[in-house]
């Protein structure tokens, strides 16, 4: 696989919810606001907006990693993303499953948020998009650019001032991407309005220090 593809329908309303309330949002050690994501951009962009909060969860089969966050939370959240995973692996023909996958996050979206370009240094992420509401058009959306480590300098400089994407994708309620970590950068387009809450899994770890993305 060397593209991305979206899937529509891949997830329920129900299954959604049931995902976003998971947590009772009391357990606030387990929410991160990850501001080294600032690093690199155009200086004006940390005046205007603020970097997405996730809810990370551990995989506690992988007895190596070393950001054990959440651990009990994340079969909680497998097993109800475990169709829309079927869905894709089946599509692909690749194994995208609770024991190999490396990590769950709920992504929070609100508004003044942003997620600056990066890769996360996986093989294969899943987003999924399990709410997006009263967004404006052309914000909060997916910017792919393709991955050239050369080009990082430029993309950074020039994201929300010139828009360099290769591809600009619009992920609604229940659509899914997989998107080949190995091959595009991605980031979300400014939002001023509005909520968005995307849950996104990992599989295949590629950097020996787990990415930029822990
Ligand atoms: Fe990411």
């Amino acid at each position: 696989m060397d593209t991305y593809k979206v899937y529509s329908d891949s997830i329920d309303l129900q299954t959604s919810s049931e995902l976003i309330n998971l947590s009772n949002y009391n357990d606030r050690d387990n929410f991160f606001v990850d501001f080294e994501f600032l690093s690199g951009v155009d200086h004006s962009i940390w005046a205007d907006y603020n970097i997405c909060e996730r809810y990370k969860t551990r995989n506690p089969r992988d007895n190596n990693n070393p950001y054990p966050h959440n651990l009990p939370v994340y079969d909680s959240l497998a097993e109800k993303l475990k169709p829309t995973w079927d869905l894709i692996s089946q599509d692909q023909g690749i194994e995208l499953n609770i024991e190999n996958c490396w990590g769950i996050d709920l992504i929070f979206y609100g508004p003044n948020t942003i997620l600056t370009p990066h890769k996360d240094g996986f093989e294969h992420l899943v987003i999924t998009c399990l709410t997006a509401r009263n967004i404006l058009d052309s914000e909060g959306e997916l910017l792919l650019w393709n991955q050239n480590s050369e080009d990082l300098p430029r993309i950074m400089n020039n994201f929300n001032i010139v828009d360099d994407s290769t591809d600009r994708i619009s992920l609604k309620e229940g659509e899914s991407i997989l998107l080949n970590d190995t091959k595009y950068y991605h980031a979300v387009s400014p939002m001023t309005q509005g909520a968005r809450v995307t849950v996104v899994s990992r599989w295949g770890n590629k950097t020996p220090d787990r990415g930029f993305d822990y």
